[in-house]
């Protein structure tokens, strides 16, 4: 873009950001089983907008010039505190930087000799990488148990060492949906004088809903012994604007390790909660309405239909030939694979009938699958949408496995990355056919078998090239 000579009218913005927005996939509806959450309530939705809007200019930096953003947070971090065991907590970002606070405050409390480490289950989300990429920690990977998909607890002593300063346990961990023995790790993390975070980005705002609705959904917050922290999002399952989580510490001393203050300028002095310095409340605002829009009640009604749909769905898939569910979900999430069919190509098969269905790739034994996030709008189309399953398996079975050109992941596994400048990155890629600038609906089943069969650490050296092309 370039900066135009004269400011354009509103009508004239809006109308482009329409235009902009052509390709997007839609956030509504109920047919993107990923990255958005609908409540089916416009009202509700529209009930966020307008308070996230009304708070859009104010800056949390300071909380004495802004004190309706003490008030507003006091509000909400009370609420989440209120269903989840209770604490102290902060009002974030994400569920990225929920962790990322998570993890200094307990790389702060640590009395490690050495460089400090956590104990992290390979299902859990990549946020704590980063976090420990961020901030001078060590991964110590935990494995799951192959058919449950959940962290195995004597894995996680496996695991803890002298300079152990964090344990990790996710309620429920996103790829299978699943909860980890929460109670057991916890105790684990305890008994060896280990802090325990408790991952609930997804599950915390869900979780007691659908036991409220008649799930089976055993203890993992706060009030389990031995957990010190919890993060909980908001623009999950609490259906809020993007821009909100809280992270919640058992005790307010380690909530004031996540804190960051300094008096090294001389400027306005520094206090802050979250890593971000100056900020919209608008998220604030967003999550506040939402909460107030809905209530218990409304809540509580979503996870009633969450659960139903999670259920027919996960009984629907299970029927269709060739899929299984992995297993035993208690979320609103479901995996499933299968031995006979290439996933990513029912992937594609799906996106090309309207509906976008999250391809997963392997990693530690567990196969390439395909992920749906079912929420409060899922009911009304749940039908609909296993119809799409079915004939997606079908068109899958009838085209086969990605044809990946020959050679090409050898190539790609021994390319030399940083001798390339992206723009020959890019001509690469299209030489064997993935348009890299290209918009609309991408077929990814050639992108996600050739990143498949490639080890991690060069999954990771491709998609940061990917990232640095398309910006480009
Ligand atoms: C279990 C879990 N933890 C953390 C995160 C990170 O959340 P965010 O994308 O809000 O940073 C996610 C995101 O999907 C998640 O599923």
């Amino acid at each position: 873009m370039s900066l135009p000579d004269k400011g354009r009218s509103t009508e004239e913005l809006l109308a482009e950001i329409t235009r902009l927005r052509r390709d997007d996939l839609p956030v509504r509806g109920g047919k993107v089983t990923a990255y958005v959450y609908d409540t089916g309530r416009p009202e509700v939705h529209e009930a966020a907008a307008r308070a996230y809007f009304e708070m859009l200019e104010v800056n949390t930096l300071d909380p004495t010039a802004f004190p309706s953003v003490v008030e507003m947070e006091k509000q909400v971090v009370g609420a989440v505190a209120e269903l989840l065991g209770g604490g102290w907590g902060i009002f974030t970002s994400g569920g990225t930087e929920s962790i990322m606070l998570a993890v200094k405050a307990a790389r702060d409390s640590g009395k490690t000799a050495g460089r400090p480490r956590m104990a992290v289950p390979v299902t859990a989300h990549p946020a704590f990488h980063k976090a420990a990429h961020y901030l001078g920690v060590v991964v110590d990977a935990v494995p799951v148990d192959p058919v449950t998909f959940r962290a195995s607890p004597a894995a996680v002593e496996a695991a803890i060492g002298e300079d152990t300063v964090l344990v990790v346990a996710s309620a429920p961990s996103y790829p299978q949906g699943v909860i980890d023995p929460i109670s057991e790790i916890a105790a684990i993390a305890a008994a060896r004088g280990v802090p325990c975070h408790v991952d609930a980005c997804v599950g915390g705002w869900l979780l007691p809903w659908l036991r409220e609705a008649g799930a089976n959904v055993p203890p993992f917050d706060l009030s389990v012994p031995g957990v010190t922290s919890l993060s909980c999002d908001l623009h999950k399952f609490g259906y809020s604007p993007k821009g909100a989580s809280v992270v919640l510490f058992a005790d307010p001393a380690l909530r004031r390790r996540a804190y960051f203050a300094s008096a090294s300028w001389p400027g306005y002095t520094v206090i802050n909660a979250t890593v971000q310095s100056s900020k919209s409340a608008g998220p604030l605002g967003g999550a506040w309405a939402t909460f107030q829009a809905l209530g218990r009640e409304g809540y509580l009604e979503l996870g009633r239909t969450t659960l139903a749909a999670a259920r027919t769905l996960r009984e629907g898939i299970a029927k269709i030939p060739g899929l299984r569910v992995l297993g035993d979900p208690e979320s609103a999430l479901v995996a499933f694979g299968s031995d006979e069919v290439d996933v990513f190509v029912l992937s594609d098969e799906a996106r090309k009938r309207g509906w976008f269905l999250q391809p997963q790739l392997s990693y530690a034994g567990i196969p390439a699958n395909i992920h749906i996030t079912v929420t409060g709008v899922t009911l009304r189309g749940v039908e609909a949408m296993l119809e799409v399953i079915a004939e997606a398996t079908e068109a899958a079975r009838g085209r086969g496995p990605a044809r990946l050109p020959e050679g090409l992941v050898e190539l790609i596994a021994e390319l030399d990355l940083d001798a390339l400048d992206d723009e020959t990155f890019g001509e690469l890629a299209a030489s064997v056919g993935v348009d890299l600038g290209g918009s609309g609906q991408p077929e990814m089943a050639v992108v996600n078998a050739v990143l498949d069969a490639l080890p991690a650490d060069r999954r990771e050296a491709v998609l940061i090239r990917f990232l640095s092309v398309i910006y480009s």
